[in-house]
C-alpha cells in the first residue's frame, strides 16, 4: 500500500526542479537520453475481462532498451494485470505482445522469462532459509534448464553461480552473498528479489511498486539501481510515489479503469489537461 501523500490521488505530482538533494532533480542531472530506436516491447490492444470487468482495455505500450517507461494510476487502473499479461503470469482476453518480433501473448511465464522477460512482484518472492547466493543461484538454475542442458556438469555449475554472482552485484548486494534472504532488511530483500530476476539475464524488466514500503534511504537506493539497470534494460515500472516517478520516467503512461489517459514524456504527461482534469480537479499543481 502506498502511503496516502505519495499516491497519484492526493496531488502529489511535483513540480519541475525540485529541492536540492531530492531523488528528482539528482536523478534528472545525469539521465540518459533515450537509447535504441527500434522497440523491444510493444503491445497491441492488449485487453484483459475478469467475467464483465476489463481490467486493460486496449492498451498499446512501447518499451526500449535504455528507456524506463512508468505506469501510473489510481489502484484498481489495471497496473498489475497489464504486468501479467506481459510476464505470462495471465493470457489476454484479446490483442499481442510483440517481443523482439514475436507475438508472446497468451505464453507461459516460465517460457516468457526464458526468453527474457524477467519481473519481480508487489509482493516478496524469494525463500526467505536461504542465503541470497543460494537464491540467485535458484533463479539462475531454474528459469533456463533447456539452455543449459548444453554443459557438461562442472561447467553448468560454474555457469549457474557466474550467473548468481553478476546477479548479486548488479543488484548491489555483493557484499550480502552468504547472509539468510530472512535476516536482511526489507530493501535489501527488495533488492534480492531483482538479484533474482536479473540471474536470469533478462532484456526486459517489470517493475511492479518496487519502492512500496520503503523508507527515503532504502528508497533513494532503488532509484539508483534501477536508473543503472536501465543503462542496458527496457523497464517498465509502476510506482506511486512521484518523487521516484519524475526521477526514473523517460516515458510515462497514465492508466484509469483498464485504460490509458495519456501516455508521453514527463512532461507531456504533466501538462495534459486529460491528466489535470482527472487527477487534479483542474488545479494548477503541475506548473514547471
Ligand atoms: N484475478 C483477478 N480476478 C478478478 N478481478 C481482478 C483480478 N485481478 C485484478 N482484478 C481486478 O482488475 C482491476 C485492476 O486491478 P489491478 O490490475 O490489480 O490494478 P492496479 O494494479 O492498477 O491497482 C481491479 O478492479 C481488480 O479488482
Ligand atoms: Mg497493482
Amino acid at each position: 500500500m502506498s502511503e496516502p501523500n505519495s499516491s497519484l490521488t492526493s496531488n502529489q505530482l511535483p513540480a519541475a526542479g525540485g529541492d536540492p538533494g531530492s531523488l528528482r532533480s539528482q536523478a534528472l542531472g545525469d539521465r540518459a537520453a533515450p537509447a535504441s530506436t527500434e522497440p523491444i516491447l510493444f503491445t497491441r490492444a492488449l485487453t484483459r475481462h475478469f467475467g464483465g470487468l476489463v481490467a486493460v482495455s486496449d492498451v498499446s505500450l512501447t518499451l526500449h532498451v535504455g528507456e524506463i517507461h512508468v505506469v501510473i494510476g489510481p489502484n484498481g487502473a489495471g497496473k498489475s494485470t497489464l504486468t501479467n499479461l506481459l510476464s505470462g503470469d495471465l493470457p489476454p482476453t484479446s490483442g499481442e505482445v510483440m517481443f523482439e518480433g514475436r507475438n508472446i501473448a497468451g505464453c507461459a511465464s516460465d517460457e516468457i522469462s526464458r526468453r527474457g522477460i524477467g519481473r519481480s512482484y508487489q509482493k516478496t518472492n524469494i525463500f526467505l532459509p536461504f542465503t541470497v547466493f543460494e537464491n540467485c543461484r535458484l533463479a539462475a538454475q531454474s528459469r533456463r534448464p533447456h539452455a543449459l542442458r548444453i554443459f557438461h556438469r562442472a561447467e553448468r555449475y560454474t555457469e549457474i553461480n557466474r550467473k548468481a554472482e553478476a546477479a548479486m552485484a548488479a543488484a548491489g548486494l555483493g557484499h550480502r552473498a552468504d547472509r539468510v534472504a530472512a535476516t536482511l532488511s526489507h530493501g535489501e530483500q527488495r533488492q534480492l528479489e531483482i538479484a533474482m530476476c536479473l540471474a536470469t539475464e533478462p532484456r526486459v524488466l517489470l517493475f511492479d511498486e518496487p519502492l512500496a514500503g520503503m523508507g527515503p534511504h532504502e528508497s533513494q537506493r532503488m532509484v539508483e539501481l534501477i536508473q543503472q539497470l536501465s543503462a542496458n534494460h527496457a523497464i517498465m515500472l509502476i510506482e506511486h510515489d512521484m518523487d521516484a516517478v519524475f526521477a526514473l520516467a523517460h516515458r510515462l503512461t497514465v492508466m484509469v479503469n483498464g485504460e490509458v489517459l495519456e501516455s508521453g514524456t514527463p512532461e507531456e504527461v504533466r501538462s495534459s489537461p486529460a491528466v489535470q482534469l482527472a487527477y487534479l480537479g483542474g488545479e494548477e499543481l503541475l506548473h514547471e
